[in-house]
């Protein structure tokens, strides 16, 4: 039997050490050895966040302390996690919290991990709400852990918001995250099916970022999406415009006049949604891009003119894709 194998032990250990005697920096280099034997891309910072929130360390107690011992509890968890992680369950789910717009976002099987290039999304909204004072208002569709939405009120402090998501447990945890960071007397959360539940008054900001994906495509995602990933967070029907065809058609009564809609997309769905949101009556802007240069984020802005043709008899709307 490999140390790996053996429940509560650390690869690497000596035969005869005991669990407990291992030190914080003997830990650290076995985790990062057996993840890198893996083929895991970034073992060594995985190790490290594995070690400092299992252990419930600072940073300063490796660096510091780095020969106390973990002790027996704390191989254990350490032990447990590795398996885990050899097993294919990403790090977030093992930690169980995530970091987004560096702010502490908790997960539950509900969720999505936040992406980093949701930030794009966060970025190009707080472009268009300059005025850290005004007394925004925002809708989510979608809110998932809600990291979208706090991200925002975190930045906007008179601003206020609602997220929506059909899924009651990643509403339960978006509510938590959005006390933990502050912003809680500033968002409400409501069950819901995109906006069909909601009547106004209307949003200065409508941001969503919704299932995308083809429903195809789903069997050949990478396994650590595929089955760790909430269902309902990735998949977005059989062209992966399900979701859009929804919020564009939901947001256009609940945005005020002028306001705009910015929804994520994936990196080759630009010219789509600009289809879609023409003929539902949208201003489209250039698609905002993320830090890879993919397309990212668009920005759509209801047109008055566009909107009244769009809704006349046998316009394209009718028939919209
Ligand atoms: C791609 S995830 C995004 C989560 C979060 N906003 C983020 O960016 O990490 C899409 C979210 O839409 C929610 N959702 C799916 N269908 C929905 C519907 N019909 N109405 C409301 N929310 C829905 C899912 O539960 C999921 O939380």
């Amino acid at each position: 039997m490999t140390a790996l194998a053996m429940p509560g032990v650390l690869p690497g250990a000596a035969p005869g050490d005991g669990p407990g005697a291992l030190s914080r920096g003997a830990a650290l280099r076995r985790l990062a050895e057996a993840l890198r034997a893996a083929g895991i891309a970034n073992a060594a910072g995985e190790a490290r966040f594995l070690v400092l929130d299992l252990l419930g360390l600072r940073p300063i107690d490796l660096l510091g302390a780095a020969a106390e011992p973990v002790g027996a509890e704390g191989a254990a968890r350490l032990a447990e996690a590795l398996a885990r992680r050899l097993s294919g369950e990403p790090l977030a789910r093992i930690l169980g919290a995530w970091e987004f717009w560096s702010l502490p976002f908790r997960l539950s099987p509900e969720t999505l991990v936040p992406r980093a290039d949701t930030e794009t999304l966060v970025e190009a909204a707080l472009r268009l709400l300059p005025d850290a004072g005004a007394p925004a208002r925002i809708l989510d569709l979608g809110t998932g852990s809600g990291c979208i939405l706090v991200a925002l009120l975190h930045e906007r402090r008179a601003a206020s918001g609602i997220g929506v998501d059909r899924s009651a447990g990643a509403l339960r945890t978006a509510r938590a995250n959005a006390e933990a960071n502050g912003v809680g007397e500033r968002a409400a959360f409501l069950a819901g099916d995109w906006g069909a539940a909601l009547a106004g008054p209307a949003f200065d900001l409508v941001v969503s970022n919704p299932p995308y994906i083809r429903s195809a495509a789903i069997p050949g995602l990478d396994r650590e999406v595929r089955l760790h990933d909430p269902a309902a967070a990735l998949d977005g029907g059989a062209d992966g415009l399900g979701a859009y065809r929804r919020i564009l058609d939901e947001a256009a009564r609940l945005l005020a006049p002028g306001a705009p809609l910015l929804v994520e997309i994936g990196y080759d769905q630009a010219d789509d949604l600009a289809r879609l949101a023409g003929a539902a009556g949208y201003a489209v802007r250039a698609p905002v891009r993320d830090l890879a240069g993919h397309d990212r984020v668009m920005i759509l802005v209801q047109d008055p003119a566009r909107m009244d043709r769009a809704a006349a008899p046998g316009s394209p709307r009718k028939n919209a894709c």
